[in-house]
């Protein structure tokens, strides 16, 4: 077999990047078009399309296209998912989140964030399989606490372990197409990071919870993106590529026996 991260890889390749305008979804939007891909992002805010295709043109990797979809409706991703035409890759990176305990959600609240998270990775599914090319792949981004639980994001959780479900239900469903995921550790600059990182002051400790002491770069999910997505990884589906400095690794008494 050919060595596959060379470049040019994805060139004529159809790549398209659901909340692909800000944080790990823009990372992988960018990998992608490093390897010459026709990105298409969706996106909620047309203010956050327009930076997100300013900061690729400036970073001399061309146009990408864009589309201001809301991911929960589904006509509006449907008429998305037939302008774009065929496609190679989709990323489902579309998320929304927000920390209160469970007893603060209102049913709307959490209707929100699992409307956004699953339904809108289930719509997106299923509008863009018809045009899904020969020798394509799907990507979910879910979160470590997809299996864990997750108290004070309950429902960011249920719906993230409900995508890697959903996850394996297609690679089987849909096989010879292979879908994955990834599950991204505490990252740099993502929305869930600003929150807890900065403004509520806990950097420290969570650079001591992970064991590479450091939280990761959003191009470190896109690198996995990258090679989950190529021909690479043509035996791989239907599993899920941990990509989190090793928070997962150190179990339950990790903490307690390294210092973490
Ligand atoms: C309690 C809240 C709330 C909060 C909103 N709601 N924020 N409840 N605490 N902080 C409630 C509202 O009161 C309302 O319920 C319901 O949720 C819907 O709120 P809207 O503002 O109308 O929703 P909408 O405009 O659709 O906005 C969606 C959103 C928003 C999820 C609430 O935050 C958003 O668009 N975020 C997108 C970006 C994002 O969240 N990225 C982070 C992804 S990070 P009521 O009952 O009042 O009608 C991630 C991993 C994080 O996923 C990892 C962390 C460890």
């Amino acid at each position: 077999m050919q060595d596959v991260l060379r470049p040019g890889l994805f060139a004529g390749k159809s790549v398209v990047v659901t909340g692909g305008s800000t944080g790990i979804g823009l990372a992988i939007a960018h990998a992608f078009k490093r390897f010459e891909a026709d990105v298409h992002i969706l996106s909620r805010k047309p203010e956050h399309l327009a930076a997100a295709a300013k900061h690729l043109a400036g970073a001399g990797l061309g146009r990408v296209t864009t589309h201001s979809v809301d991911v929960r409706q589904a006509d509006a991703v449907a008429a998305a998912t037939k302008a774009i035409g065929p496609v190679d890759v989709l990323v489902n990176a579309a998320a929304g989140n927000f920390p209160g305990p469970f007893d603060a959600l209102s049913a709307n609240a959490w209707g929100t964030v699992v409307d956004i998270v699953l339904n809108g990775t289930a719509n997106v599914c299923r509008a863009v399989r018809p045009n899904l090319r020969s020798g394509a792949s799907i990507l979910n981004i879910v979160a470590g606490y997809a299996w864990t639980g997750a108290p004070g994001v309950a429902h960011s959780g249920a719906a993230k372990a409900g995508v890697l479900n959903l996850t394996k239900s297609l690679a089987v469903e849909w096989a010879p197409i292979r879908v994955n995921a990834v599950s991204p550790g505490p990252i740099e600059g993502t929305e869930g990071m600003k929150r807890l990182a900065d403004d509520l002051g806990l950097r420290p400790a969570i650079e001591k919870a992970v064991p590479q002491r450091r939280l990761g770069d959003p191009d470190e999910i896109a690198q996995a993106c990258l090679w989950l997505a190529s021909p690479g990884a043509s035996y791989v589906t239907g599993t899920c590529l941990v990509v989190d400095g090793g928070m997962d690794a150190k179990g339950p008494f990790g903490d307690l026996l390294t210092g973490g």
